[in-house]
């Protein structure tokens, strides 16, 4: 094995430790199957990345206390390029840190018990350009904060560990949102735009400034195995957020946040119309979730490249405010249809299905007033809930009444409430073996709802030639 850098006394102990974090790991090409996908230990042990550094190797200093946006930039820019790809390991250690980009054909790994603490000086922090289907940021208008780990036309991009934390270090964004202190839109943890074979696992993710994770014009994206945590009271803090993206997977991940878990979303009003991307072929599984003032998964509101073909299974939540959750608005244009929902055990919900056709938040008042979206296909089956206040609240568009609703074996034990179990307007639909009784806008007919038997081809994507 070559040394990395010509021998003095500081390179070659900068050297021991590379050697050490890479020579026992590496090993033969781990086997290709349906789980090889390329992250984890995996990516250490097998030889997907041909050049692997350490930021140590970088100047990077793990104290908590030294910034290593540098030393991050200059390992990105050093592998950046690098024939048969490269692998950035972040060794165990209180990494502070200011946003730096990600590469193409790149792995970042985070070994256990590195922390990248996002750095609290703002002068770390330049404001970007808005995505081009929001026209501007969503907490105010102009532009944005930076995201913290970004990269933009990549592909085979790997973000993992060996459960390695990303922490936002978000309480001084909180609370400069709250007291009206912030010019901009907050930042997110993670966001990569335009690109396509997105890994994203084994990792958790902390108190994010907002949003944790955003794929964005995306195309292939797996996110598996990651730990989301964030104050139930943090503003915005959604988990993950695939947004115009085709091909997402996201599954076993655990997520307590101040806001959805899951967001799918695709754009605003004219912005996102003009744009024109949808969010599609998107599978979610086992998922928990503790969402207590949000939904576990939120459709919109902001969907306006539409969202279709949606399949999630298996989904676990406590203390959420509602299952999953359409949300959107005359002016948002489009569509939400092909949604399919399976095997879901809620306990304490405010609403086990809720759908808000009138969720307003517009970006400016350029919206356009024709532009009604389309609710169609909506599939929920086989829900157990407890400790609940309402069974459902469906909230269609007058006009333009949200159809072809099916939900199927659902018992959802209902406690005491003021409102009514169900209210239901502007919907039309069926329903199957539901308890307590439905609405009379989704009549008994006796019939199981769907759920598509095909798999898509983002349930068998691989990374790094596998
Ligand atoms: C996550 O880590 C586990 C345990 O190391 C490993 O088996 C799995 O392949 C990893 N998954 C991904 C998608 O990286
Ligand atoms: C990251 O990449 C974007 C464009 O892809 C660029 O505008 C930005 O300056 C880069 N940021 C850094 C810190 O290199
Ligand atoms: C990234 O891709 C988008 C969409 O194809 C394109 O509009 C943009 O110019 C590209 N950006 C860079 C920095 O190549
Ligand atoms: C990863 O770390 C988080 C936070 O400490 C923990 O809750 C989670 O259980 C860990 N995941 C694994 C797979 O060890
Ligand atoms: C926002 O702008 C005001 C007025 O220019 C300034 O005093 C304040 O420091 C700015 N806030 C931040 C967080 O940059
Ligand atoms: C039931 O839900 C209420 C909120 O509606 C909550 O205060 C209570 O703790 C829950 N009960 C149990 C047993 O979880
Ligand atoms: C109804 O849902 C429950 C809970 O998910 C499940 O155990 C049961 O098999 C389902 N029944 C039918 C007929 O599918
Ligand atoms: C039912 O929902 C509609 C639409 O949101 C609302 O106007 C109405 O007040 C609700 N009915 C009850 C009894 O809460």
């Amino acid at each position: 094995m070559e040394p990395f850098r010509k021998i003095n006394l500081k390179v070659l102990e900068r050297t021991v430790v590379a050697l050490l974090a890479s020579t026992f790991l590496f090993s033969a090409a781990v086997e290709c199957g349906r789980d090889a996908v390329g992250g984890g230990v995996a990516a250490l042990e097998s030889g997907c990345r041909a050049h692997r550094v350490s930021l140590t190797e970088f100047g990077g200093v793990g104290d908590g206390v030294t910034s290593n946006t540098e030393a991050f930039r200059a390992a990105v820019g050093h592998l950046e390029g690098a024939s048969g790809g490269g692998l950035l390991y972040v060794p165990a250690g209180r990494w502070v840190t200011g946003p730096f980009n990600l590469t193409s054909h790149f792995t970042l790994f985070l070994d256990k018990d590195a922390v990248l603490l996002a750095t609290t000086d703002f002068d770390e922090w330049p404001i970007i350009d808005p995505l081009p289907s929001y026209g501007r940021g969503r907490d105010l208008s102009g532009g944005r904060y930076s995201n913290l780990i970004m990269g933009s036309n990549l592909t085979d991009v790997i973000i993992t560990g060996n459960n390695g934390t990303i922490d936002g270090q978000g309480k001084v964004w909180w609370d400069k949102f709250h007291s009206k202190e912030l010019n901009s839109t907050r930042g997110y943890l993670l966001e990569l735009m335009y690109s396509d074979h997105v890994l994203i696992s084994n990792l958790t993710f902390v108190n994010s400034m907002a949003w944790n994770v955003h794929p964005v014009y995306c195309s292939n994206v797996i996110v598996s195995g990651i730990t989301i945590l964030a104050p139930t009271d943090s503003p915005n803090t959604d988990g993950i957020n695939p947004d115009s993206c085709s091909g997402v997977r996201i599954e076993d991940c655990y997520i307590v946040s101040g806001d959805d878990c899951i967001a799918i979303k695709s754009g605003w009003d004219q912005y996102g119309i003009k744009v024109g991307l949808p969010s599609e072929h998107i599978v979610i599984r086992r998922l928990t979730c503790i969402s207590p003032t949000s939904a576990v998964i939120a459709l919109g509101s902001e969907m306006s490249g539409g969202i279709r073909n949606v399949r999630a299974e298996d989904i676990t939540a406590i203390n959420s405010e509602s299952g999953v959750r359409i949300k959107t608005a005359i002016g948002r244009g489009n569509y939400v249809k092909d949604v399919y929902v399976r095997r879901m055990n809620l306990y304490t919900m405010k609403w086990v299905f809720w759908m808000t056709g009138n969720y307003g938040s517009h970006p400016d008042d350029m919206w356009d007033p024709k532009a009604i979206p389309e609710v169609k296909e909506i599939h929920y089956s086989d829900v157990v809930a407890e400790n609940v206040t309402m069974a459902g609240k469906l909230e269609g568009i007058e006009g333009a009444p949200f159809k072809n609703i099916c939900i199927s074996n659902v018992t959802a034990q209902v406690v005491q409430s003021k409102k009514p179990i169900w209210n239901c307007t502007y919907v039309e639909g069926v329903t199957s073996s539901v308890s307590p009784t439905p609405c009379e806008a989704l009549p008994d007919k006796g019939q199981a709802c769907a759920f598509p038997d095909d798999r898509l081809p983002v349930e068998d994507v691989n990374f790094c030639g596998c």
